[in-house]
């Protein structure tokens, strides 16, 4: 690889200004993508679409060549500089992983790494170099679609992930032809958007913004990640695209940040509806100013800024900063000695065993078993089975949202796939009609119900005003559960739905979100015990939509949340509780928590805490130890429970394991009153946790 500095200042002093910015330019790439515009060095970045039609052959075989015959145009230019070409590889690229809600509820670190990884070797067999991805955002309120992308609510979890996602994509070294680019996305604080509705605004307090939003990204920064999204969101008066605050002041100012940030799609010329721009000209100097460095699909930097720049309204040198930022990253992805996909890889490298075999792991690994009356799963002893609900036949709407590279013709149907897992002797029967299976149920020995939201009802701008199943589900389930046969519900979704009266209603329940492409196999399996549920909530559930914002690292009022206490806070129509809370989920197992030891009642620098952890269950079961601790008081009002590490440990029945946690006195600053960040002395308390409600207590000062 050229070294740095010599390279990129020597191409940028042959560079036109118009040549500058093409660099800033982000095109899509579909069929009116104009040739010429890449052979006159006018893009910096073309998001591939699948190009021509697909015909016989690898089809990923010929996206490479796609891409390859878009980088030779570029590279006709006067000024040869590739193209980085970029796709969403959000959760998997042709093998399709269960969304990242899902990934997230696995509390697994190295398997989201390795899922990163495996997509990231499929999509550059198809000639993509970046993604854009990890999302970031965490997210309190599960109206909102994209909670389905994210890794739910919880800063640290989101931060452990962060690192985990870009370390996969990106290697050790983004120049691997096997490594995409990273994209952290969306920052920042797109999560918080108003009532759910996605694109709304957001108003975050700079304490949470910094405690809560950002960790993430600071991680993903620290992991090394190439690329920043900012968000479409307008963060407490100004918008993401034009927050200098953000982009410049703590993404690079405070936190070093070495890449360069686009935009989300259009969100530069958007800052003239958000009402801080006049006009596109005046869009693209605010962004650039704030640190956008490359324009998505916008054409304002393209059609605006030689002009601003030779009228003096916009600095040369902020245009050479972009350009130099934009150039680093390629050179850093490798792309100006390897700018050519190697199309002959797709053959052996999408959709291998192995990474089907992953996919099923995963999925096992991120269903959340919330109720199991009478340990009714797995089922057991039963011959006939009927099976039911929506997403009997389900193929590609296993996927979820964003899995632009899926193909329904590699999944293998559900029902299909759960007749291939059932063990000998059980008689499935598949209904897919309401009556026909209220009338099939009478005479079956057990009913699984699959019910849950299509993937188009989550994702970008699928928000939703009622966390309830769709129409016809509820009534559904209540009318095969009033039969009194043993009933399972299985949950396809994209977020958490407020289902207390189904969970009421049925002996047991099992959250699959949209589990990805092995998603019918890796149910099957759960279901008649050859693996067991290895999810925990990454989100708090709540019992009904008004509850909404929920989450379990709350602050504590003047008048806690509690049972029905006169003048506390409360609903008066509802228990103020979730219905399952942040890190729960059971297992075919079961755990006991004991003898909690800290190592000293204060912590100089650090402090261990230990406790046993017993399977008392019959069954081998993998249990995610979590650590919380509370700071009793702060100069700010601090959340009655915070996150602060996990870890799994795996148990044969009757087995012990001490558990040790290093709490370090840093991972107990937050930002004071006085908007610095760091620890008051004080006292905090700390529990070893099966979930965010219970927990072995302790208590330390410092
Ligand atoms: C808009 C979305 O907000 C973003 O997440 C995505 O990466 C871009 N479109 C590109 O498709």
């Amino acid at each position: 690889m050229p070294s740095s500095t010599t390279f990129i200042e020597d191409l940028l002093a042959q560079m036109t200004l118009e040549e500058k910015i093409g660099q800033l330019n982000q095109m899509n790439g579909g069929p009116d993508l104009d040739p010429d515009l890449l052979r006159m060095g006018q893009v910096g970045s073309v998001i591939l679409d699948a190009g021509p039609s697909d015909g016989p052959g690898s089809s990923e075989a010929r996206r490479a060549e796609w891409a390859n015959h878009l980088q030779r145009l570029a590279l006709q230019a006067r000024v040869p500089i590739p193209l980085l070409l970029a796709r969403d590889v959000i959760h998997g690229f042709r093998t399709v992983f269960p969304i990242p809600l899902a990934q997230a509820a696995a509390f697994d670190p190295e398997l989201s790494r390795a899922a990163a990884e495996m997509a990231a070797r499929e999509a550059t067999a198809a000639g993509i170099k970046w993604t854009f991805a990890p999302m970031l955002d965490i997210a309190r309120d599960p109206r909102w679609g994209r909670i389905a992308e994210g890794n739910g609510e919880d800063p640290v979890l989101g931060a452990r992930l962060a690192a985990a996602l870009v370390h996969g994509f990106q290697g050790p070294d983004m120049s691997g032809p096997e490594r995409l680019v990273a994209c952290a996305k969306h920052f920042a604080g797109y999560g918080a958007a108003e009532g759910g509705r996605d694109y709304e605004n957001a108003e975050i307090s700079e304490p949470t913004l910094r405690d809560v939003y950002l960790p993430p990204f600071e991680s993903a920064v620290r992991a090394g990640v190439g690329t920043v999204m900012c968000a479409f969101v307008d963060l407490n008066g100004i918008p993401a695209t034009a927050n200098r605050h953000l982009l410049t002041d703590i993404l690079r100012g405070e936190w070093h940040f070495e890449g360069f940030v686009v935009s989300d799609w259009t969100s530069i010329p958007e800052l003239v509806y958000h009402g801080v721009a006049e006009d596109e000209a005046h869009a693209a100097y605010l962004a650039l100013h704030a640190g956008v460095d490359m324009d998505m699909a916008g054409m304002a930097y393209l059609n605006t800024l030689a002009r601003s720049v030779r009228e003096g309204r916009v600095p040369m040198e902020e245009v050479d900063a972009a350009v130099r930022r934009v150039l680093e990253v390629k050179r850093r992805a490798g792309l100006f000695e390897r700018p050519f996909a190697d199309p002959s890889r797709a053959a052996r490298d999408v959709l291998t065993p192995e990474a089907r075999q992953l996919a099923r792991r995963f999925a096992c690994q991120s269903m959340v078993l919330l109720k199991n009356e009478g340990n009714l799963l797995p089922l057991q002893g039963f011959r006939r089975i009927l099976v039911a609900g929506p997403f009997l036949h389900a193929r590609d709407e296993l996927f979820g949202t964003w899995a632009l590279d899926g193909r329904a013709e590699d999944v293998l149907p559900l029902d299909e796939a759960l007749r291939q897992v059932a063990p000998e002797g059980v008689e499935l029967w598949f209904a897919d009609w309401a009556d026909l299976a209220l009338r099939r149920a009478n005479e079956a020995d057990a009913v699984v119900l699959l019910m849950g939201e299509h993937p188009t009802r989550s994702g970008e701008n699928s928000n939703v005003s009622d966390l309830g199943l769709p129409p016809g589900q509820p009534e559904f389930i209540a009318a095969v559960a009033a039969l009194g046969r043993p009933t399972v519900l299985v949950v396809f979704a994209g977020r958490p739905l407020a289902i207390a009266r189904e969970v009421a209603q049925v002996q047991a329940v099992l959250y699959a979100w949209h589990p990805g492409i092995e998603g019918g196999a890796a149910l099957g399996e759960i279901l008649f015990g050859q693996a067991s549920p290895g999810g925990r909530l990454p989100v708090t559930f709540p019992r009904a939509t008004g509850q909404v914002p929920i989450y379990y690292n709350h602050k504590n009022s003047g008048r806690p949340l509690g049972p029905d206490r006169g003048f506390q806070s409360r609903y008066v129509d509802l228990p103020s509780s979730p219905l399952f809370p942040f890190g729960y989920g059971l297992t075919y197992t079961a755990f006991e928590y004991a003898n909690l030891r800290l190592s000293g009642e204060v912590m100089r620098g650090r402090l261990e805490i230990s406790a046993d952890i017993t399977n008392v269950g019959d069954r081998f079961g993998r249990e995610v130890v979590q650590l919380y601790i509370r700071d009793r008081v702060g100069s700010l009002t601090r959340p009655v429970r915070e996150l602060k590490d996990f870890q799994a440990v795996e148990l044969r029945p009757g087995e012990t394991r001490r558990v040790t946690f290093i709490l370090r006195e840093e991972q107990l600053a937050f930002t004071r009153a006085d908007g610095t960040r760091g620890v008051e002395p004080g006292t905090f308390y700390v529990w070893v946790a099966s979930d965010s409600q219970r927990g072995l207590r302790g208590e330390f000062r410092i």
